[in-house]
């Protein structure tokens, strides 16, 4: 039912410095995929194949990534390195890609407003590829299980984990009225709100599910922390004349924004997905043998 997909990525990833200085934060390697890479497999998984992506200066190698390289593709053909290029040939095969540059940084909620001539009328899912999700195999990845929500309830939707108080100020948090164990109708939303203020510890992360009335209500949003137009603000003011929903998500999530984030996911899928993904293909080939 949702197609479209947002991806703001226009920042520059100066936590990463000196190696995001002329690479692109989402190419950072998780393993052997870019991290943009994981978003664009849950949003496929999810049923979205419209892929919106907000770039900007710099940010070429993105568009290189999700494109046909026949150099390459000729280099290697008809050799075992083929097989390499496998998942990415499907992605590209099955999705289609759109980009958007964002002149100016000025906020979240700027870079999804930036997004609004490829996105238009209709209700879409944003994905922050900083935060890395992952699932296990009798889960539904954090997108679908939040589009199966979004059939029931046609509104906007955030996803948020539980975290610790120390941590709240690096996030936006919110409060609501508890629907379900896993499910809060929102009544109050505040981006990293100075510790000890967090209005409780369930934390916003980089998965959205937003309507697209919300572009108007961006529109007249005031900057605000940071100095910048944050969608926490604009989510809360859909929360006060409508409805948005917070859900607590099944499955794991890494901070890629940070060094420690980034490492954390980096072993846990190697360990969890990489290694799994070589023991099948070697079961496989021992299957196809026999
Ligand atoms: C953004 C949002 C914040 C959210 C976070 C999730 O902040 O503004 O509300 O909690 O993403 O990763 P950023 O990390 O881009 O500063």
């Amino acid at each position: 039912m949702i197609k479209k997909c947002l991806f703001p990525a226009a920042g520059y990833g100066t936590r990463f410095l000196p190696a995001t200085k002329s690479m692109p934060k989402e190419m950072m390697p998780v393993v052997n995929k870019p991290l943009i890479e994981y978003g664009v497999d849950e949003a496929i998984q999810a049923g979205m194949n419209r892929i919106c992506i907000v770039t900007g200066r710099g940010k070429n190698p993105l568009m290189d990534h999700f494109d046909k390289n026949y150099e390459l593709e000729h280099q290697i053909s008809g050799t075992n390195k083929e097989e390499l290029l496998v998942d990415i040939r499907d992605i590209i095969d099955s999705a289609y890609f759109t980009y958007i540059r964002q002149r100016e940084m000025k906020g979240l909620g700027h870079a999804i407003l930036t997004g609004r001539e490829l996105v238009g009328n209709e209700p879409f899912a944003v994905v922050l590829a900083d935060d890395l999700c992952v699932t296990n195999e009798e889960q539904q990845g954090v997108l679908a299980q939040m589009a199966e929500l979004y059939k029931q309830f046609r509104c906007s939707i955030v996803a948020v984990e539980e975290v610790p108080e120390e941590e709240t100020h690096k996030y936006g948090v919110i409060s609501g009225q508890m629907l379900r164990d896993d499910l809060f109708r929102v009544d109050n939303m505040v981006e990293k709100p100075d510790p000890g203020t967090a209005p409780s510890n369930l934390a916003i992360i980089g998965r959205y599910i937003l309507t697209p009335d919300i572009f108007d209500i961006i529109e007249q949003t005031e900057p605000g922390k940071g100095g910048e137009i944050q969608i926490t603000d604009a989510l809360m003011q859909q929360a006060q004349t409508g409805c948005v929903l917070a859900y607590k998500f099944k499955g794991k999530r890494f901070d890629c924004g940070s060094v420690e984030g980034y490492i954390d996911a980096t072993n846990y899928c190697f360990e969890h997905v990489y290694k799994k993904g070589k023991h099948k293909e070697l079961a496989q080939q021992q299957t196809g043998k026999k």
